[in-house]
């Protein structure tokens, strides 16, 4: 027996829904959607009603829809193709100390090519205040880029509050949705972003694919020079089986959301209640109540989230810190930005629950965590 997954924001498993839908792509739509034979034309009208229903998603038109590679790329492409595309208006660039390192570490990058970062903090739940970036504005900056939701704490952040800030300044802002999509209803127009990133492995689509929202009128530097695809901005033959899939997930997760969110809000309260956040020693990272519905961020005061995680390892799956992208359990800068003390921060689990996941998984899985503990 597999140990029970409490990882969902590491990565979902396949919905066998999106596994029906990729199938025939597999086994025999091989064609190139490219191609005006008749071999191209499933492809290419699969690729169409994947992008109609990602933008249905989001609330968008088709084409402001542009398949990537996932949620790393679609940061990339926003953010540098932005600063790119606007360098003649100013080089200053505000975030949050907060971010993926897919955010962060692009930042760094475009901070050697000469571009001004500005970080703004966190509080110590996790959220970002728009006067801190209101204070952080000046006539050179160019774009704002603020996740929706933390992979690691789960807050949410104020982004129709950032958006409007952006706005009467003439900014542009990208959130990088990586988290948000398919937990929480995410329409780009509520929002007010200009630039919005999915990544597909979120929303029990496959790893290696995501898709970037732009605005209309917004023209980040092209980004992938070749053959003219995804509308002359992504050159490079499609990922017809993965769009496939992204497509039929973001259907599912339109259709589902509602039952969905109350499903996974009702596990990760019967999670936490059942590790008992009333003891002393317990406590909660992150905002209580602007979270994920599937995400507890749980400190476990003086212990080593490592010893733990190897305890429960035959019958739990949970990541300590940062997990997509790290086993590591040195406090993770999400925590840092939060001021966590080290004594709670080292002792830091992520349980992230999902849509597959059971009530009895829930009550197993905090026996066994308690049981650890003791
Ligand atoms: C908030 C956030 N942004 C970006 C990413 C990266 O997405 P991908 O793994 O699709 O490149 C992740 C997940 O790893 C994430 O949680």
């Amino acid at each position: 027996m597999p140990p029970i997954y409490l990882d969902y924001n590491g990565t979902t498993p396949h919905d066998p829904e999106v596994i029906a839908a990729m199938r025939p792509f597999l086994e025999s739509e091989f064609g190139n959607p490219s191609s005006s034979h008749w071999f191209g034309t499933n492809p290419r009208e699969a690729v169409a009603k994947a992008r109609g229903r990602v933008a249905e998603l989001l609330g968008c038109t088709q084409r402001e829809i542009f398949f990537t590679s996932g949620g790393t790329e679609s940061n990339n492409h926003a953010i540098i193709g932005i600063a790119r595309s606007m360098i003649n208006k100013g080089r200053h660039i505000i975030t949050s100390a907060f971010e993926h390192p897919a955010v962060l570490e692009v930042c760094r990058y475009l901070e050697k090519e000469g571009f001004d970062i500005t970080r703004v903090p966190v509080g110590t739940d996790g959220l970002v205040d728009p006067a801190e970036i209101r204070a952080a504005i000046r006539p050179e900056t160019i774009l704002i880029t603020i996740m929706h939701a933390n992979n690691e704490v789960g807050t949410i952040q104020p982004i129709a509050e950032i958006a409007a800030l952006a706005r009467s300044r003439g900014i542009h802002l990208h959130t990088d949705a990586a988290q948000s999509v398919g937990k929480l209803s995410v329409k780009v127009d509520e929002l007010g972003v200009d630039l919005l990133s999915v990544a597909g492995h979120k929303v029990y689509a496959p790893k290696g694919i995501g898709a970037l929202y732009v605005r209309t009128g917004v023209r980040p530097e092209k980004f992938c020079h070749g053959a003219g695809q995804e509308m002359g901005w992504r050159a490079g033959t499609e990922n017809v089986l993965e769009i496939v899939g992204l497509g039929k997930a973001c259907e599912i997760a339109a259709r589902d959301q509602k039952s969905n969110y109350a499903h996974m809000r009702m596990l990760r309260d019967r999670l936490q209640a059942g590790l008992g956040t009333g003891d002393r020693k317990i406590r909660l990272n992150g905002h209580p109540d602007r979270r994920l519905p599937n995400t507890l961020s749980l400190a476990f005061k003086g212990e080593d989230a490592n010893r733990i995680l190897d305890a429960i390892a035959p019958q739990v799956a949970a990541s300590p810190g940062a997990a997509c992208h790290s086993d590591s359990v040195a406090v993770s800068h999400v925590l840092t930005a939060m001021q966590v003390p080290q004594e709670w921060a080292r002792g830091t689990i992520r349980f992230s629950v999902g849509k597959m996941t059971t009530t009895a998984e829930i009550d197993q899985a905090a026996a066994i965590v308690r049981g650890a503990l003791s």
